[in-house]
């Protein structure tokens, strides 16, 4: 590793300092620490491709009528636990406009990001039957949940669907469904990380199979529309964001605005429980809560206790940005096109020294670029890749960290900027000059 652009030995001290007993295996919030500690020291400039923070400026329309909001003085008043009206009819109406599915203002609810939306979620669904105390995860996927199921006392099982796309998610998914113990099912789509899409078929099976065997469907969409190979952002146009929605009536939606508005900070996401699950009475989940129907009990319960509805202003920043991407006004689509054409660039960056894409395809159909993409090294695990390439100023968090039992890393492009690019292709072709076969 002598021709790397950073002192082994520094970098090594810093990995010691943290505590960090395999570098390989670090955490997100590891791999920042770290690298925050090795440029102080250094000066030198990492391409940081751990975290997934937007990097782009909020939407305008969001910032303007959250100021709006703080001036009139909604700061002062605690907000309904289940949020104001005019973002619930916006959020419902936004439903019907880019996911073309029906579901009242009563099941849209604000939590202070997905990650709340989640974690009351799980919390719900792992009481609604005593008999179904498992949650699955369909991985690769994003790693805070699992710690949400740590946090929580929860069960969980999960598998990698590399290996069960198409058709073969019918068998996986019954092989698990049939022992009776799972209470719901889990995916980001596109997905965090790999960016793979599940396709309407795919969809269909996982909308089938939770409604024969009486599971709730998690789909976790933050990353709405960000499917860049379709145009899926005209309000009430196909073609429509593809949803599990449209196969069962037991499902909870997560719509944040972190990345699609680059609201992140201001923590604001939409639960949207479909009318049935919002209605449905669960006798053990009323027993365990002292609750009435499932959306009575996320809300009136769950939400009310761990912090009593969602900041003010930013259901109303929220309402502004849904209302005027629902009357058209606003495309936040074109606004984060930007994260594709980073990945394409990016992809090729690796392509030409020597890396491969480790998921590759949406059943024969290239993955989008977008906001995520997967890279392995040949001969080299996921673990190996991220520590050496610490040492030539690339920072990222293995698969095995998202539930992947593939070998690779996630790239994160929203941090890079372009500007960096011409120091990636020379960090990447030292590396590849240090470890390939030639050598
Ligand atoms: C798949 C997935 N779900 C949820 C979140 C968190 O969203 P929020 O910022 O709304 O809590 C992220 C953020 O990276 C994510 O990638």
């Amino acid at each position: 590793m002598n021709n790397s652009p950073l002192d082994k030995a520094l970098v090594d001290e810093k990995i010691k300092q943290l505590r960090i007993p395999d570098v390989g295996k670090a955490s997100i919030r590891e791999v920042v620490a770290l690298v925050n500690l090795v440029e102080e020291a250094t000066g030198f400039k990492y391409v940081r491709m751990e975290m997934g923070v937007p990097g782009l400026p909020p939407a305008q329309v969001g910032v303007d009528a959250e100021k709006e909001a703080l001036d009139r003085g909604v700061a002062a008043i605690y907000p309904m636990v289940d949020g104001i009206k005019p973002l619930k009819e916006e959020a419902s109406k936004f439903i019907k406009n880019f996911l073309d599915v029906e579901l009242a203002p009563a099941g849209c609810i604000p939590t202070t990001g997905s990650m709340q939306g989640t974690f009351v979620a799980f919390m719900a669904a792992a009481h609604v039957d005593k008999k179904k105390d498992t949650a699955l995860f369909i991985d690769p996927g994003f790693p805070v949940q699992k710690q949400q199921m740590m946090v929580l006392g929860l069960k969980y099982e999960t598998f990698d669907v590399y290996n069960f796309r198409g058709n073969k998610l019918r068998e996986k998914l019954e092989s698990i469904l049939s022992k009776g113990n799972i209470n719901s099912i889990i995916y980001s789509s596109p997905n965090n990380p790999a960016w793979i899409c599940f396709t309407d078929d795919e969809l269909k099976i996982i909308g089938e199979l939770a409604t024969k065997y009486d599971v709730i469907v998690m789909e976790d969409l933050a990353y709405f529309g960000m499917d860049f190979r379709q145009d899926l952002s005209k309000p009430g146009v196909p073609p429509f964001q593809p949803s599990v929605a449209n196969y069962t009536d037991h499902y909870i939606l997560f719509i944040s605005s972190s990345k699609i508005f680059s609201y992140a900070g201001q923590r604001i996401g939409i639960m949207a429980i479909s009318d049935k699950l919002f209605e449905r009475d669960y006798p053990d989940l009323q027993e365990r809560f002292k609750g009435t129907s499932f959306g009575a009990t996320v809300t009136l319960r769950l939400l009310y206790s761990v912090s009593s509805g969602t900041s003010h202003s930013a259901q109303w920043a929220l309402a502004g940005m849904l209302k005027a991407a629902n009357e058209g006004q606003f495309n936040f689509v074109e606004g984060i096109k930007e994260y594709g054409e980073r990945a394409h660039e990016m992809k090729a960056l690796f392509l030409k020294n020597g890396f491969d894409i480790v998921y590759k395809s949406d059943l024969g159909v290239p993955i989008a670029d977008g906001f995520y993409f997967t890279i392995g090294y040949p001969g080299m695990t996921g673990n190996d890749l991220v520590e050496n390439l610490l040492y030539y100023g690339v920072s990222a968090i293995a698969l095995d960290n998202t539930g992947s039992c593939e070998e690779g890393i996630r790239a994160c492009v929203s941090f890079v900027q372009r500007s960096q690019f011409a120091d990636l292709d020379t960090r990447l072709r030292l590396f590849n000059e240090n470890f390939s076969e030639k050598d």
